[in-house]
């Protein structure tokens, strides 16, 4: 019998699966009630003591090594129908879809970002609705600011809409960790008339860099590789002296757009150069309110209009297109 129980074990070891000898065709015929290895339990019924002391752990060894055999065809089996039934027909035609694309100032935010990691800026953002003091206290206007006068900003009981994205600096430095390396988005709000130039909301992004001994030179040489990187290299650029309350000294800063074409002119205003964004050094009683001294930190701020930026780069000469979701505007932004 030793050699029967051999023999099986050597065929089932060399047992080929395939389209005809699946798991079913090998459970008959091994392991079924008619089965060999079922017919061989039968016979060892019939052995001796003697004998059955020597075959026994043999025999269910076979039997295991044959269930685990079929187990595993079974499940592999099984597997393979789950897959056919899901797989997709190759051969079918693809459904048409269009091609999306992102909002063209999403594409902008993203590159200014990027650009700015570059260098180190980690990227924060704060509310829309702000309190008077975030919004202009902190940033040193004077109580009688015309900014703050109905005019120009949206008050909503003792809030306003931010006016600008200014309002994030000062909850940054509030928070009283320092350095600062920081760009920060967002959608502000202003009380103006709408027009093809102006919108009572758009967006912006500001930065702003606090440390021991940032200077002016930081502030232009951070801006310059900006422009490079974005307006492309050998852009030219210039710094004219400006004024906001909560800078000093201020800045605004222009690049060359040239004098070419009458479209250029009208944007310029004839003068050739293209106004990009505000900037300045931190004013003293700005990082004062922060609880920064001083004396001990400086730092730069810019702030500038990715609506503006955008339409300057793509062309854009209607603000109100951002918003219109006019899907012809948007789909030349595919792949952009
Ligand atoms: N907040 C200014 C504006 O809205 C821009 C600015 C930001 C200027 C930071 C200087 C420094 O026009």
């Amino acid at each position: 019998m030793i050699e029967r129980i051999q023999q099986i074990q050597t065929d089932i070891d060399a047992y080929h699966f395939d389209e005809k000898h699946q798991a079913e065709n090998f459970r008959l015929f091994y392991l079924s009630k008619k089965g060999i290895i079922t017919e061989l339990f039968e016979d060892f019924k019939s052995c001796s003591v003697e004998e059955k002391k020597s075959l026994g752990s043999v025999l269910n060894q076979l039997k295991k090594s044959a269930e685990n055999k079929y187990t595993e065809q079974k499940e592999l089996e099984e597997s393979q129908k789950e897959l056919n039934q899901t797989a997709e027909d190759i051969s079918l035609p693809v459904y048409q879809f269009a091609e999306g694309s992102l909002h063209p100032l999403r594409i902008v935010e993203d590159r200014l970002l990027e650009i700015f990691y570059s260098l180190g800026f980690d990227v924060s953002e704060g509310p829309e609705i702000e309190d008077d003091y975030h919004n202009f206290g902190a940033l040193n206007f004077a109580e009688d600011h015309p900014a703050r006068d109905m005019q120009d900003t949206f008050f909503i009981a003792e809030h306003v809409l931010r006016t600008h994205t200014s309002s994030v600096q000062i909850r940054e430095m509030e928070k009283g960790k320092l350095p600062l390396r920081l760009v920060m988005p967002g959608r502000v709000y202003r009380n103006e008339a709408v027009s093809a130039r102006s919108n009572c909301f758009f967006h912006q992004i500001e930065g702003l860099y606090i440390d021991k001994g940032v200077s002016f030179a930081d502030l232009k040489q951070t801006l310059y590789y900006f422009v490079q990187q974005f307006f492309g290299k050998g852009t030219r650029v210039r710094f004219r002296s400006s004024y906001f309350p909560f800078t000093e000294p201020s800045a605004e800063m222009d690049i060359w757009a040239g004098l070419d074409t009458e479209e250029n002119r009208r944007l310029t205003k004839g003068t050739g150069w293209l106004e990009v964004l505000g900037c300045g050094m931190v004013h003293p009683n700005v990082l004062k309110s922060c609880n920064i001294d001083p004396e001990e930190y400086s730092g730069f701020a810019f702030g500038m209009g990715i609506d503006r930026i955008t339409m300057l780069k793509y062309g854009i000469t209607d603000i109100r297109d951002f918003f219109i979701n006019d899907i012809r505007m948007f789909k030349q932004f595919a792949g952009v």
